[in-house]
């Protein structure tokens, strides 16, 4: 039994393989997830590319099961890997369709955090900063502090892609905890 308040969070990793470090990630973070919170992984690979015209004729079935699960999240997790300095198109592609209609969005006005891993020095810092500077334009929520970049995180999962890095595990649970509270701040305001 818990009194910490039942909170929704979607989570959703910016890569379609099965061996990512930033799906192993979302799952070491569903894991750790604290008291009240239910946090689930949304898979990017039935998002088609964003296309307008396709858009005008009704959203495909894998845009709109992602739109109205973030329409049920009290909060968005988003892992994000990083490619070329930037976001991974996967990532920014379903950004692009969850931001649609504007100001009907399923994103406007959502709650939303930033984490990521990468084996390099950096852990995805400037696909992060990228993601949050997307944010500005879907009118998210996106929380300030803390930060999680994964670095070096190719020696921080085990074979099976399981968390062993204390230390990353303990600020991701601190993280959630933060993602948490956030939410809260906004729901039913
Ligand atoms: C096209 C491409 C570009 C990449 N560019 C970067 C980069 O700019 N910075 C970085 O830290 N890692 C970069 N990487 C390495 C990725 O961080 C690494 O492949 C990571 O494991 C991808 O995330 P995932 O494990 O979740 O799939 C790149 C990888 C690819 C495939």
């Amino acid at each position: 039994m818990t009194d910490a308040p039942a909170v929704r969070v979607l989570g959703v990793a910016g890569s379609l393989r099965k061996a990512s470090l930033n799906r192993a990630l979302l799952r070491a973070a569903i894991e750790l997830a604290p008291p009240g919170m239910t946090l689930t992984a949304f898979d990017l690979a039935e998002v088609p590319l964003y296309n307008g015209d396709v858009e005008q004729g009704g959203d495909p079935s894998g845009v709109a099961a992602f739109k109205q699960a973030i329409g049920e999240a009290d909060a968005v997790l988003f892992v994000t890997p990083e490619y070329n300095h930037g976001v991974p198109g996967v990532m920014k592609n379903a950004l692009d369709w969850a931001s649609r209609p504007p100001r009907a969005a399923p994103l406007g006005g959502k709650p939303v955090g930033i984490i990521g891993a990468s084996p390099s020095a950096t852990g995805s810092a400037r696909g992060q900063s990228q993601l949050r500077q997307a944010f500005e334009f879907t009118n998210s929520y996106c929380m300030p502090q803390p930060e999680i970049l994964v670095f070096r995180a190719h020696e921080k999962f085990d074979e099976a892609g399981r968390l062993t890095d204390e230390t990353t595990g303990k600020y991701l649970r601190a993280y959630l905890e933060a993602l948490a509270a956030w939410a809260l701040r906004f729901r039913g305001g």
